[in-house]
């Protein structure tokens, strides 16, 4: 008898504590964030910035965008309806001030297709690869740079342009008048060289990286839409609603790919970069969207 007594008393207690912690819990609930993510252990609320302007094929494909942080000029790849002599096209749009906007073109040239570009953050000037080689825009004018019989699949600026030709499996690096092979690898769709000269590579067998002679196999995944560096130099890549990090240790066989969210209710993301404040910026259909931080909010 005695034993069940106690026993009945000891089962109160619990049930006083869940009535206060929901009670609390309500309170949180109100300060519940409905367009937040969690990424690794921070909250950021999504907040839609613009429409990107640009006569879009139906599905809207956006593959590559970019911020020159000098004038908060955001540059988008995009491919134009079929009937479109170009497939594919870069524009642009000032953050600051978007009737400021329009598309990189040349009336000279009369198809360039431009696919993919990367910009030179020092020196305010683009870098755009298409189907007669590589070209730079100066905010002004197109320019001829390089390669006028290749066609450019991938193109990466850091102090040299280094880029990829269609149908060839490599890297190659442009240094003045002279080119170098720096990575031989089958398939090479997109790549980001780090600060510390490690490359990190997307191709049709995966996620890898590659420093001096050693490579580092980080993923069999090889649909990541992209990879992204933010302001301090840590390498993103993303596919579907899913956002990861790529984790470069000293010993780059430590090396990891960590998933850090998923986004709400699905949504996909089509193109990802950062802005002045190192904020994900993001386009989903051709909405562009920012991730900013909250610091007082832990539960998203
Ligand atoms: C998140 O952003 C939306 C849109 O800008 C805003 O309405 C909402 O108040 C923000 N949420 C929080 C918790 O700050
Ligand atoms: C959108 O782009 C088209 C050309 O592609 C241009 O004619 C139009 O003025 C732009 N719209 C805005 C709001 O700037």
């Amino acid at each position: 008898m005695y034993s069940l007594v106690t026993d009945s008393r000891m089962m109160i207690l619990p049930l006083l504590l869940t009535v206060v912690t929901s009670v609390a819990s309500q309170d949180e609930v109100t300060t519940f964030c409905h367009t937040c993510v969690k990424l690794e252990s921070t909250c950021y609320n999504i907040s839609y910035i613009l429409e990107l302007n640009a006569t879009f094929r139906n599905q809207i494909v956006i593959p590559k965008i970019g911020i020159l942080h000098h004038n908060n000029l955001l540059f988008y790849a995009f491919e134009p309806p079929i009937e479109d002599e170009e497939f594919y096209k870069v524009a642009y749009v000032n953050l600051d001030d978007p009737t400021n906007q329009g598309i990189i073109s040349d009336e000279h040239i009369k198809i360039l297709n431009f696919g993919t570009f990367d910009i030179d953050q020092d020196n305010y000037k683009v870098f755009l690869g298409g189907t007669v080689g590589i070209f730079t825009y100066d905010l002004k004018k197109l320019a001829y740079y390089s390669s006028r019989a290749d066609t450019i699949t991938s193109l990466f600026y850091k102090g040299n342009v280094y880029f990829v030709k269609y149908g060839d499996d490599k890297i190659n690096i442009k240094k003045g008048d002279l080119f170098d092979v720096v990575l031989e690898y089958r398939a090479i769709k997109n790549f980001i060289v780090t600060k510390y000269n490690v490359f990190v590579f997307l191709c049709d067998y995966g996620l890898y990286l590659k420093k001096d002679s050693s490579i580092v196999f980080l993923s069999h995944n090889p649909f990541f839409r992209g990879l992204t560096m933010d302001l301090q130099g840590e390498i993103y890549a993303w596919w579907i609603d899913e956002i990861y990090k790529i984790v470069i240790e000293k010993d780059l066989a430590k090396s990891r790919l960590v998933k850090i969210g998923t986004m709400p209710s699905e949504e996909v993301i089509g193109a990802m970069t950062f802005d002045n404040a190192n904020n994900i910026v993001f386009t989903k259909d051709s909405g562009l969207y920012k991730m900013t931080k909250m610091d007082n909010l832990t539960r998203c």
